[in-house]
């Protein structure tokens, strides 16, 4: 399906939307970007209208060579909700996704129908993860993009065919994008004490086989969201979306 495209503040967003209903912004992760999902829209587009951008500096969207911020990444959005005249809209994060997302829901709660965190956390890096995130930066500056699909691929997915479309779909992504967004997920807020405010539905989706954002982050956001519900996946890794595209669809549905 053709993208359609829209400009906020000088960034042109691109975005495919699909199906009707309810509205939902999926949010993909890092370093990806809306295909990530492309399992998943069949399985949801009849009961939601889909709205599937892709973040400042991954896809088709622009990649400006500015510092990135997760908090602006969430100001692209609301812009496009605006652009599509969309009030209210529940939102799914998947990993950075969920940063994202959180970001949103701090900023435009009023924005919010419902929230939705898949393999995603509330907590900030601790330091030695922040420097990390720098090192490989520096790392894709000096060695281009395939040195993030080198380091992160394994730990994705213990899945073989998974690891090979992520792996491509990396390696799609250009320099700027995934050099800004580590750095911007590096000096993300730490969202926890927000959590207690949500007066909407939140659905916490992971895999027990997550190797790069353990189970537990989830765990540690429902004790704070005693109202929500955890979808635990057994087997599944980083990326349910594609590992179990059937599961994630269905705990999607508990927004609808
Ligand atoms: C993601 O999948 O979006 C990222 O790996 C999340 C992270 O590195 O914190």
């Amino acid at each position: 399906m053709e993208m359609k495209t829209f400009t906020v503040n000088g960034i042109e967003i691109a975005y495919e939307r699909r199906g009707s209903g309810k509205p939902l912004l999926l949010i993909h992760g890092f370093p990806f970007d809306h295909t990530a999902w492309n399992s998943v829209i069949p399985l949801l587009e009849n009961d939601f209208d889909v709205i599937l951008p892709d973040l400042r500096g991954f896809g088709k969207s622009s990649s400006p060579e500015s510092v990135y911020r997760i908090a602006d990444m969430a100001v692209d959005l609301a812009g496009l909700l605006g652009h599509l005249s969309i009030e209210k809209a529940a939102v799914a994060g998947h990993s950075m996704g969920g940063y994202v997302s959180l970001a949103f829901a701090k900023a435009y709660p009023n924005r919010v129908s419902g929230l939705a965190l898949i393999s995603s956390q509330a907590a900030a890096d601790p330091p030695e993860r922040k420097e990390g995130r720098y090192k490989t930066a520096q790392e894709v500056e000096e060695k281009g993009v395939g040195a993030v699909a080198d380091a992160m691929t394994p730990k994705l997915s213990a899945n073989g065919e998974v690891q090979k479309l992520v792996r491509e779909l990396i390696q799609k992504q250009g320099k700027p994008g995934v050099v800004g967004a580590l750095k911007a997920m590096a000096e993300r807020e730490d969202t926890t004490s927000i959590l207690p405010a949500f007066d909407f539905p939140v659905v916490l989706v992971h895999g027990d086989a997550d190797e790069l954002i353990p189970l537990e982050k989830s765990e540690e956001m429902k004790t704070l969201l005693p109202a929500s519900q955890l979808v635990v996946l057994p087997g599944a890794g980083h990326m349910p979306m594609v590992e179990f595209p059937k599961e994630t669809a269905e705990a999607l549905k508990l927004l609808k």
